[in-house]
Formats: structure tokens, sequence, C-alpha cells
């Protein structure tokens, strides 16, 4: 079973997404890292030198030979995953997708001091900030809302993934759309 967490940057996924793989005893993989890994080379960096559409399409590369494992998995996915390349199929198609959902105000408390690694927001001042998550969260919902669970305003305490996504950990829960 493939667990993926997806949602907006700051919305906790890589922070909720390794305690909830030791909790199941699953394997953890963070996809922005597995791609700085294997590239040799820092997100902003890529972004810099080859530019957004190049990222994009390593991500889904990526994504690929993630979502063809037959392991257990918990994937931190970056926040712009599920809006290109039919990612969100085939992340639902390959797994459960947990959408981690919250308001553009608290995103921006948590990303005030977390831009600097990032680089579609590193230059933001924070009015800025706020704005550009509060338009980019309205575009990206028409794709993170196709996820399969959706939690709003998740606990930093992972035992709520758990309790939500046990159906489809028992099979309870078809995991066709
Ligand atoms: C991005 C989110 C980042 C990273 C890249 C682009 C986005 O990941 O993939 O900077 O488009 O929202 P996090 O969501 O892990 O910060």
């Amino acid at each position: 079973m493939i667990i993926y967490l997806i949602g907006f940057m700051g919305s906790g996924k890589s922070t909720l997404g390794r305690p909830l793989a030791n909790r199941l005893g699953y394997s953890f993989v963070d996809l922005d890292e597995q791609i700085e890994t294997h590239s040799g080379c820092k997100i902003a960096d890529i972004f810099a030198q080859y530019g957004e559409e190049y990222f994009r399409n390593l991500e889904s590369q990526y994504l690929k030979e993630i979502a063809a494992n037959k392991s257990n998995l918990v994937v931190s996915t970056g926040g712009g995953v599920p809006c290109f390349n039919n990612n969100m199929e085939l992340m639902n198609a390959s797994g459960v997708t947990i959408y981690l959902n919250l308001s553009p105000k608290m995103l921006a408390d948590r990303l005030s001091n977390a831009r600097a690694t990032r680089p579609l927001i590193a230059s933001k001042s924070s009015d800025e900030l706020l704005q550009y998550i509060t338009q980019t969260l309205a575009a990206r919902d028409e794709f993170y809302s196709k996820a399969n669970v959706i939690i709003a305003n998740p606990s930093r305490d992972v035992s709520q993934i758990v309790t939500v996504i046990s159906p489809y950990l028992d099979g309870k829960h078809s995991l066709k759309n």
C-alpha cells in the first residue's frame, strides 16, 4: 500500500509523513529529497538553472518510479505534484491520497520563516506571501480536492491520520474513486 500525503507547502507533509511511516511500519519517501539526492542539485538550483517545467517533469518521473513500487510506503509529495502531468490520477490509481488542508493564513504563518529553500516564495514579502498562497491554493483546489481523504486543520499528532486511513489499510474501503 502506498499512502501519498499531498497539500500546499508548509502543510506538514514531511513532518507528519515520517512519524506516520514509523507508526505503520512503512518506509518513508520524501519526493523532493529523492529528486535532490538523485540529481545532486537543490530544488532551488534546479528551478534557477533549468526552470519550473523541467522540475515538474523530474517530479513526474520519480513519482512514476515510486508508484510502481510494491512495498508499503508513505510518500510526502511536493506541493505542486498533484497539479501537473496527471500526477493526481496516477497517485489515486496506485495508492491512497491524503490532502492536508490548511487555510492560507495558517500556511503563511508557517511559511514565513521557511521561504529560503522554496523558489516559488523565496523572494516574497509577508503580504505578497499571503496573497500568493490565497491565489495559488484556489487554483490548486480542483486537484487537491480529488484526494481520497481530506483532513482539515490536521493535528500534529499522527494518530488522527492513522484513524482516518485505517479503513483503507484494512481493505474495508475501495481504493477506486
Ligand atoms: C512546490 C513545493 C515544494 C517543492 C517546490 C515546489 C510547489 O515542496 O516541490 O519548491 O509547487 O508547491 P513542499 O511542498 O514540500 O515545500
